[in-house]
């Protein structure tokens, strides 16, 4: 399918722009000047790829800026000067969020999980506290969603890795309205939830970012949750 884009599910910061986009990329990927560490990827990796950056270039378009989005050695995206994003991708759903005087974004698109990999999320991902706080699937998916969207916003700031014990999830709560916003894209009739979660910071980190706790967006699209943060 040829991508198409639309708007993002999610309620976004105030000053953010976002765009999603969905389809299948790859019939552009031999047109594409791939960076070295992508030249032998395999053809989903370069059409989710390519589907990230088709979806940062919309919203750097809706925000009225110009340029393309590169890649540095360490895997994160690189902005045009001023511009504070993050994108996201998951089989054929790309995302991106792009705002200006903004200390960091950060947004992570998530399939619920369940099975093996819902185990292996909870004990490797997921604190003692949140283990029995986010006992649920969907709670669970959230919880991981936020703290790898809490990674992408503060990782330029920080610029080292930030393990999973740094932030702790502490609160969700869900917007019941938000149930009449509901267009899944994987075509599904589940209705969605939408609400805010809010994660408390390890010590260091809230020294690096010079907050101690952190209020994010979320909403589930079908069976996909989008999770969203500026810091
Ligand atoms: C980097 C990471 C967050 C990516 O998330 P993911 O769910 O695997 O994949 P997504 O599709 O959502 O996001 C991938 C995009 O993240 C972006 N990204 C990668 N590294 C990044 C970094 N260091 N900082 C910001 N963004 C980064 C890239 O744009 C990447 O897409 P691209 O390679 O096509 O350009 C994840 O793989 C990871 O390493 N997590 C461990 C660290 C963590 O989450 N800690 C929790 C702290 S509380």
């Amino acid at each position: 399918m040829t991508p198409a884009f639309d708007d993002l599910p999610v309620a976004l910061p105030a000053g953010c722009v976002g765009a999603r986009v969905v389809g299948d990329a790859s019939a552009w990927s031999e047109a594409f000047d791939w960076p070295t560490e992508l030249t032998d990827a395999a053809a989903t990796r370069r059409s989710d790829f390519l589907m990230g950056r088709l979806a940062a270039v919309e919203a750097l378009r809706r925000i009225g800026a110009e340029g393309s989005v590169g890649r540095s050695l360490d895997g994160a995206p690189v902005w045009p000067e001023g511009i504070a994003g993050s994108l996201t991708h998951h089989s054929g759903v790309a995302a991106a969020i792009v705002g200006r005087e903004i200390g960091g974004l950060g947004i992570d698109i998530c399939p619920r999980l369940d099975g093996d990999r819902l185990r292996a999320v909870v004990r490797q991902c997921l604190t003692e506290p949140e283990r029995e706080r986010w006992a649920s699937e969907e709670a669970a998916t959230l919880a991981f969603a936020a703290k790898e969207s809490i990674y992408k916003a503060a990782y330029p700031r920080a610029q080292r890795f930030i393990g999973f014990a740094e932030a702790e999830v502490v609160a969700i709560s869900a917007t019941p309205s938000a149930v009449e916003k509901c267009h899944p894209v994987d075509g599904s009739d589940r209705r969605t939830q939408a609400g805010s979660w809010t994660a408390v910071l390890a010590d260091d980190l809230a020294r690096l970012l010079g907050v101690d706790a952190v209020e994010g967006t979320y909403a589930w699209d079908g069976s996909l949750l989008y999770a969203v943060l500026a810091l």
